[in-house]
């Protein structure tokens, strides 16, 4: 087992990884401090794995929560249901709620953690691989609106993260590509090194070797530690992570929660993201053309969705949060492995991004 602290003073928590960590007795155990435990998770995570987490917690008072499964069920409506299942069941403010499943989950229990009874502890137990290297770290918690993707939401950290690689071995491949979107965002906009690494391991991780995804895992948990570490709330650096994430959010909002998978979308906007980047001359055509082969390899769209239009990208995007009030800002690329976050790129430059990626598609 590898253990990562992400560093936040007296918040600061740990990440479990390695291989039948569900068998495990005292890890998660050891991270819950009241008798109080709400298990949260989905009908399709629930059957698989469910009864060997309820197994860890033996020693505890626990009730289980099962949601239906789906981004499109990612928002208040089944908040609330977390909500009347706290309340039915009387738990107090002294309880954790364990999260277990992908970044829907995560999302919705670690926001009904943050606001039932102004803040409860949570613990992450995440099961996809996008879950695994990205959303079950950092704190970001929330659910969409119909008019825009997490937009109600908090920063609300986990007490540990515990990922157990083999809940792997049950996820659809299109979900294991999904989360490689996210893998190779690291690569590019923090380590060059890394992405030279997936691009020559990218078979290895399609074909589920499990040494190739556990340092995959690894070398992106540390990656994302370190960024939330520097800059929690996103004043700064932590807006890197949102590489192809202002394009994504546009297109997953504007073909309906659920059509386009997050991972998907934001593998398209890591490439239109690059190509806006060319268009200013920050990044060379060969690093545009390495981004959209590594993403093509790992088996994730390279453009858009052709029915959307240049104009819908436009005004979903300007709802994004990364919109502030001096304008939309964006991250770009100067180089694989190093990003900025500006507003400072040219409309028109924007504008022959979307109608080119978009008549490509
Ligand atoms: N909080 C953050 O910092 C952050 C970061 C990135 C993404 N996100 C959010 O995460 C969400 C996407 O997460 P996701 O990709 O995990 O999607 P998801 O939670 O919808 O999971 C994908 C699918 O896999 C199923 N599944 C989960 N674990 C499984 C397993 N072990 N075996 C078989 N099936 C399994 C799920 O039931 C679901 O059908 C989006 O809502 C996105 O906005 C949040
Ligand atoms: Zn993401």
């Amino acid at each position: 087992m590898q253990t990562l602290t992400v560093e936040l003073g007296e918040r600061s928590y740990p990440i479990y990884i390695g291989q039948q960590l569900l068998d495990h007795p005292d890890l998660l155990a050891k991270h819950i401090h009241g008798r109080q435990v709400m298990v949260v998770s989905n009908e399709t995570v629930a059957p698989l794995y469910l009864e060997r987490l309820l197994a860890l917690l033996g020693g505890f008072d626990v009730t289980t929560v099962i949601l239906p499964d789906g981004e499109q069920y990612k928002n208040l409506d089944t908040l609330n249901m977390i909500y009347t299942a706290l309340l039915e069941k009387r738990l107090n403010r002294g309880c954790t709620l364990v999260a277990l499943g992908g970044g829907v989950v995560g999302d919705i229990t670690g926001f009904a953690a943050a606001s039932y009874q102004r803040g409860v502890d949570f613990l992450q137990v995440p099961t996809t691989l996008l879950a695994q290297v990205d959303s079950s770290v950092g704190g970001k918690t929330g659910v969409n609106h119909a008019l825009g993707k997490n937009m109600i939401g908090a920063f609300h950290q986990p007490g540990c993260v515990l990922i157990d690689t083999d809940t792997l071995d049950t996820l659809e491949d299109r979900q294991l590509a999904a989360g490689l979107a996210e893998v190779i965002k690291y690569g590019l906009i923090y380590d060059a090194g890394f992405f030279d690494w997936l691009e020559q391991n990218m078979a290895a991780l399609k074909a589920r070797d499990k040494q190739a995804l556990a340092y995959a895992i690894e070398r992106s948990c540390a990656i994302k530690a370190e960024i939330v570490a520097a800059d929690e709330r996103e004043s700064g650096m932590r807006a890197l992570l949102n590489l192809g994430h202002t394009f994504g959010h546009a297109i997953e909002t504007g073909t309906g929660y659920g059509n386009w998978l997050h991972g998907e979308a934001v593998a398209a906007g890591m490439v239109m993201a690059a190509d806006l980047s060319a268009r200013h001359g920050w990044l060379d055509e060969a690093a545009v053309e390495r981004t959209a082969a590594l993403v093509s390899r790992a088996g994730l769209p390279t453009a858009p969705p052709p029915e959307m239009s240049a104009q819908q990208f436009l005004d979903l995007m300007a709802v994004d949060k990364k919109a502030v009030d001096t304008g939309l800002r964006l991250v770009l690329l100067k180089s694989i492995g190093t990003a900025v976050v500006t507003a400072d790129y040219r409309p028109e430059l924007l504008s022959a991004t979307l109608d080119e990626t978009l008549s490509a598609a």
